[in-house]
């Protein structure tokens, strides 16, 4: 997987502890989405959630990114290279910037992420959004997320896991 390869639009690369300033910036705006998953983010669980991995996953497998626009940063993804099997790419998050919101970006990043994922041979997407979250809920379902099963994760006590075959 090419990081820069995975947007036709936007830039995408790696985002390291330098970028934590314009990181804490676009996901501390987004209210709503700590409402339904505490605590509140702060620079500290950025650097964190930088390096949280997957149970038997290791770093070379994890792929914090950045979206960048006219070089501003405008969507992060938390995406991890086949999880929970070799030919699933697991997102552990995805914001997008408050200001660009209700575009169709968000849309637009995961419909080019699946199709160059699907030429690279991977059989499907997977991701788990808090139950209840209407934004989190409504956007994956009209990104053609499945559910497949009601569990708990590390980030909430409800999740709904979901799949989207490539
Ligand atoms: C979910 C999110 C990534 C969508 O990004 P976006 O750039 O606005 O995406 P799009 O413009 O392609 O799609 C917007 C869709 O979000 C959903 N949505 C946004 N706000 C909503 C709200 N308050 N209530 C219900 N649905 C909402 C709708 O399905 C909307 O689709 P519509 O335009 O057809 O009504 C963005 O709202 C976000 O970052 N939210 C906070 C983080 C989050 O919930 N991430 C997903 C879970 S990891």
């Amino acid at each position: 997987m090419q990081v820069e390869l995975l947007s036709d639009k936007y830039k995408a690369h790696i985002l390291t502890n330098k970028n934590v300033d314009e990181i804490y910036d676009l996901l501390s705006k987004n209210i709503l989405y700590y409402e339904y998953c505490p605590p509140f983010v702060t620079r500290q669980t950025i650097q964190e959630d930088m390096r949280i991995l997957p149970p038997g996953k290791v770093i070379e497998d994890k792929y914090y990114i950045g979206f960048c626009q006219d070089g501003k940063l405008i969507a992060v993804m938390d995406l991890n290279d086949g999880y929970p099997e070799k030919l699933i790419v697991y997102i552990g998050f995805f914001m997008t910037d408050i200001s660009v919101q209700g575009r169709g970006i968000g849309t637009e990043i995961i419909d080019y992420l699946c199709r160059y994922l699907s030429g690279l041979g991977y059989e499907s997407v997977r991701l788990a959004w808090v139950k209840g979250n209407p934004q989190s809920e409504h956007f994956w379902l009209k990104n053609g997320f499945t559910p497949l099963m009601e569990t708990t994760s590390n980030v909430a006590e409800e999740v709904i896991l979901a799949e989207r075959i490539l």
